[in-house]
């Protein structure tokens, strides 16, 4: 266990920090482009999971596009070396100044929401005399089966256009001259560990391929989301998600049409495992019922705990010493910046280093400077 962090190290650091391994990243990102390239598939990373210029960057050397949500993501991505016609850029509430970013960089495609956004796109492209590129994010109503604040493909979610709506939305886009319609995108949900959801997706765009048919549509990009889950019980023993697997389901379930290119979004599936949130030990306190383990490091730095429930592996990573049970928890004042309940850990000393492993996904981005509190710093494990 130990082998994996360089303790000695740490100890001159200012805690906490997210600690990345790079040689993980790497691997993975060697071991999705060879199970996409089987099939041609294309992947744009999911910048939303993990912005750091550092991994950005060293994805993009690996030749992956970007899926943005954002204009500050648009900008992250150019900032790290993407070509813009590498780039795509989804969400529900897109402001007019990103989409204004995203015509003026000329990236690759919108993944347009709604008939309003449609619109606006089409008028703001007229303005600058431009050609909108867009896909239809289409909500497949296919349950992910994955936690209630990470689906998005069902009919009560404010992500897509609903089926029922798809014919009035394709009637609008005949009036718009200024956008040209080349694809259609589906994300049906995050941290899916069961596949079988994504061959309901696949039998689901069949038949929306087929509806297209019947208007004499044939879309050139089709675009499956990203989801796929990583596994935070085994973080050492599954450090690099099935690709394989996974992609063989959409080569199975998914006959790509000539001239079609198929896309994916991973976000968490490729930079998850990669990434530990790393905190020392600020005190040791007996309850009356309870010992708890109180970190330097809150939901401000890892929110998906205390957002989600989600569970994170949690390590002493400095102690030898036989296990003890304890709640772990963070200097926040809210009863929900708890880390995990009643974990075995090493016993537990103040000044002790404690890794949460699998944080590189929704970790890092995602903290906030509540309580005053300083953003957290990012190490690699190749410049320490
Ligand atoms: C549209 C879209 N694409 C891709 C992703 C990335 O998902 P994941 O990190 O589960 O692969 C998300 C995540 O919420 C998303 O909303």
């Amino acid at each position: 266990m130990k082998g994996i962090f360089p303790i000695d190290k740490f100890r001159q650091i200012q805690t906490p920090f997210y600690f990345y391994n790079t040689e993980l990243l790497r691997e993975t990102l060697k071991n999705i482009n060879t199970e996409a390239n089987k099939y041609n598939y294309h992947i744009h990373y999911a910048v939303k999971a993990n912005a750091n210029p550092r991994i950005l960057s060293i994805i993009r050397e690996q030749g992956l596009g970007a899926d943005c949500v954002s204009g500050g993501e648009i900008q992250a991505a150019l900032n790290a070396g993407f070509p813009s016609e590498k780039i795509v850029f989804a969400g529900v509430g897109k402001a007019d100044w990103e989409i204004n970013l995203g015509l003026d960089k000329n990236i690759f495609c919108f993944n347009a929401e709604s008939i309003p956004e449609l619109e606006v796109i089409n008028e703001l492209a007229t303005a600058k005399g431009k050609i909108a590129r867009v896909a239809l994010r289409i909500n497949p109503e296919v349950n992910a089966h994955t936690h209630h604040h990470i689906t998005t493909g069902l009919k009560e979610n404010k992500f897509g256009i609903n089926l029922d709506q798809l014919d009035k939305v394709l009637d609008c886009l005949e009036t718009l001259a200024s956008v040209q319609l080349i694809g259609i995108h589906f994300h049906i949900g995050s941290q899916l560990t069961d596949l079988e959801p994504f061959q309901a997706l696949c039998n689901r765009v069949i038949e929306i391929q087929q509806q297209l048919a019947k208007r004499k549509i044939t879309v050139e990009h089709i675009n499956f989301g990203g989801g796929l889950g990583i596994d935070y019980d085994h973080p050492n023993r599954n450090s690099i998600p099935d690709f394989k697997e996974y992609f063989e389901v959409f080569h199975k379930h998914f006959p790509v049409l000539p001239n079609q290119q198929v896309h994916f979004e991973p976000g968490r599936s490729i930079v998850g495992q990669c990434g530990s949130l790393i905190s020392k030990v600020l005190y040791v306190k007996e309850g009356s019922v309870k010992k708890f383990v109180v970190l330097d490091a809150g939901f401000t730095e890892l929110i998906r705990p205390a957002f989600y429930e989600a569970y994170h592996k949690i390590e002493n990573i400095s102690s030898e010493e036989p296990q003890e049970t304890y709640d772990v928890v963070g200097p926040i004042c809210e009863s929900s910046d708890c880390f995990a309940k009643q974990i075995d850990l090493n016993k537990t000393h103040r000044g002790d280093f404690v890794a949460i492993r699998s944080a590189g996904a929704y970790g890092e981005i995602m903290a906030s400077q509540y309580n005053c509190r300083q953003l957290p710093q990012s190490y690699f494990s190749d410049l320490l």
